[in-house]
């Protein structure tokens, strides 16, 4: 590193500041995809997890030149920022995390002096990484994130599904993209972004970027493939996966990746993506980005899906042959709207990402499969909130709005209750001038950071328009800062899983389901059934159950956890070895950390074997999952 500047960084940084307007003012553009996006400068608006300081000098464009390197498990290069500052701002505030820095320079070449400071360790938010740029308005960084930088994962070959090559995928949100990105890692600062990215043969990387041309041979053994996002992307849509890959098509703009052995398994099971683009077109405006690709990652993927741009990251483990876990899909598409078009600026204001995109979810679904199947995904959402609550009360966490300060309590909140919110307000005000208001919603704030306060605002001026009556009917700011559930709820139809319901009042008195019964539900209702049953069953309960419904030997993901973790909870060791291959073979968190917890619950019996599972099967998971198993299991 070199020497540090003799003046203090704050007197460099805040040159000037007294003065109100900003220059910047002048190069933001408002709903233009590749134009400079307006920071918000709000109080609600300050990203309390990012260093940036955007006011003064914020990143617009972030090119990255990178090797990635299997051997080594780390990835190095370049990364250059283009800048927008203040006339008199000298300096750029970056967030970094582990990043090892070996040269600032400016465009020209010329050397500039930075500084890493204080590193928190605690919650990931890393160290601000400052550089003296003086009138330069762009800096090159060359840089090596390091090898545990918690947004990657270099799996081994044994962790794929061909078992021959090794791979790599990366997972950006919240705020990981900093351990392997040197940018202002913040959702309210957008940045247009490229990337060269070079790979041993015949490994493909693929982005959540448009691909440039065929891969360029650099005849040492190595692959260039260029990539470039023209819209401005909040960074922590910015993702990179790396493997023994091949793509399918579905339509002209849709398509999927994986590993080829699991190519037509994973195809088949997001055959309807096109259908469902088309569907959510038709409800909230046009796909504003180009293609619609995926990719289903190695089962070491740490969540269920991820909405990175024009190519939304999958786990294996919904497919189930038979597309019933496909409102992931569903889900994952919607944020090309919410979340990925209009972005929540903090992350205290998610469910204007997960919320908004939970209910939209649900409308595709409708739309797809009919009211039926979309009424019994919202019945699920709405047990699940009711147990969350029956569990929390009206805690604190329980309130849409998260700031920092307050325990979250799950998804439940922000995925259910956002969901349960807009669809109160739809029941309300009625579907046709709701769904009018959310399209317009979304291209008014298109390609630009939103507040919780700017949506109820939007929703006031656009939708009550002074409607007193209304007003007070629709409960906004009880449901935004609020906690529980309103009494204006919309509740699901009640008999949504009428026969499921009645089979799992009629246990244990008459057994378990018969088998042609369950044979006969979908994947919805089974799942309603496992949840709905006592939590307490004998050992002798759980092997009829088992016998007649073959639930060990179940091949639906979410079925399957569900009964492994209601057979742990009752000590039930036949169920133990696949608990094992299980959590040997999976890190989805949503199914790794409760089966652990379950365990850990389960004093002497469960305690040995959930710390004899994970002792073998740790090194398997991403840093997303150890993160929070490691709490669980060591207490640490
Ligand atoms: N954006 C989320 C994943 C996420 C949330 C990553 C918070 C990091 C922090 C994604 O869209 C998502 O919600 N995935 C869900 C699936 C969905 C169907 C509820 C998941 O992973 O389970
Ligand atoms: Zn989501």
């Amino acid at each position: 590193m070199r020497p540090i500047f003799t003046l203090p960084l704050a007197a460099l940084l805040l040159t000037g500041t007294a003065c109100t307007t900003m220059p910047m003012d002048t190069v933001t553009n408002v709903g233009e995809p590749n134009m400079v996006a307006p920071i918000l400068t709000s109080a609600d608006a300050v990203d309390s997890s990012s260093y940036a300081q955007p006011q003064v000098a914020r990143v617009t464009h972030v090119a990255l030149d990178l090797a990635l390197d299997f051997a080594g498990k780390s990835l190095g290069g370049t990364a250059v920022l283009d800048i927008a500052a203040r006339d008199e701002a000298e300096a750029i505030v970056l967030d970094s995390n582990g990043l090892r820095i070996d040269l600032v320079t400016d465009g020209a070449g010329n050397a500039l002096d930075y500084e890493i400071g204080a590193m928190v360790a605690e919650g990931g938010k890393g160290a601000p990484l400052t550089i003296r740029m003086g009138d330069a308005r762009q800096v090159r960084i060359a840089y090596r994130a390091a090898e545990n930088a918690e947004a990657l994962q270099w799996l081994s070959p044994a962790q794929t599904a061909g078992g021959e090559h090794p791979y790599l995928f990366s997972q950006g949100q919240a705020i990981l993209n900093r351990t392997w990105i040197p940018t202002q890692d913040s959702p309210g600062i957008r940045q247009t972004w490229e990337a060269r990215i070079t790979a041993p043969k015949p490994l493909t990387v693929v982005m959540s970027g448009i691909a440039q041309g065929a891969p360029e041979d650099l005849g040492n053994g190595r692959r260039a493939f260029r990539f470039e996002m023209d819209k401005s992307v909040p960074p922590y849509l910015i993702a990179i996966a790396a493997g023994d890959i091949e793509f399918r098509a579905l339509s002209d703009r849709t398509g999927v990746w994986s590993e080829p052995s699991m190519l037509d398994a994973a195809a088949a099971e997001v055959a309807d993506t096109e259908r469902m683009v088309v569907a959510a077109e038709k409800l909230y405006g046009p796909y504003r980005w180009g293609r619609y690709d995926m990719i289903v990652l190695p089962p070491a993927f740490p969540y269920g899906g991820m909405e990175n741009p024009v190519m939304t990251f999958l786990t294996p483990t919904f497919i189930a042959g038979d597309k019933s876990l496909n409102g992931l899909v569903a889900h994952e598409l919607a944020h090309s709207w919410s979340g990925n078009l209009v972005t929540n600026a903090v992350w205290a204001d998610s469910w204007l990402n997960e919320g908004v995109t939970s209910y939209f979810e649900n409308r595709i679904l409708e739309e797809l499969y009919g009211k039926e199947r979309a009424e019994q995904e919202a019945a699920l959402a709405f047990a699940n909130i009711e147990d969350t609550l029956a569990e929390v009360g009206n805690a604190p966490g329980t309130a849409l709005y998260q700031p920092e300060n307050v325990d979250p309590v799950g998804s439940a909140i922000i995925y259910d209750k956002g969901a349960y919110f807009l669809r109160t307000v739809e029941s309300i005000v009625g579907r046709e001038r709701f769904d009018a208001w959310l399209e317009s919603w979304f291209d008014r704030h298109a390609f630009e950071p939103a507040t919780s306060a700017m949506m109820l605002a939007d929703i006031r001026a656009n939708l009550v328009r002074g409607d007193a009556a209304l007003e007070e009917r629709l409960m906004l700011d009880e449901w935004v800062y609020g906690p529980g559930l309103p009494g204006n709820v919309a509740r699901p139809a009640a008999d949504a899983f009428a026969e499921v319901d009645a089979a799992v009042a009629a246990y244990p008195a008459s057994g378990p389901v018969a088998s042609a019964r369950w044979a006969s539900w979908n994947s919805a209702e089974r799942q309603r059934y496992l949840r709905g049953l006592p939590q307490e069953i004998d050992a002798a309960g759980l092997a009829r159950m088992d016998r007649s419904l073959g639930l060990t030997q179940g091949t639906n993901n979410e079925e399957l956890f569900l009964w492994l973790n209601l057979a742990l909870a009752n000590r039930y060791d036949a169920v133990v070895p696949r608990t094992e291959t299980f959590l040997a073979n999976v890190g989805r968190r949503k199914f790794v950390a409760p089966l652990f917890a379950t365990l850990m619950g389960e004093g002497e019996w469960g305690q040995p074997i959930a710390r004899r599972i994970y002792a073998r099967t740790r090194p398997s998971y991403h840093a997303v999952t150890t993160g929070t198993v490691d709490r669980i299991v060591n207490g640490s």
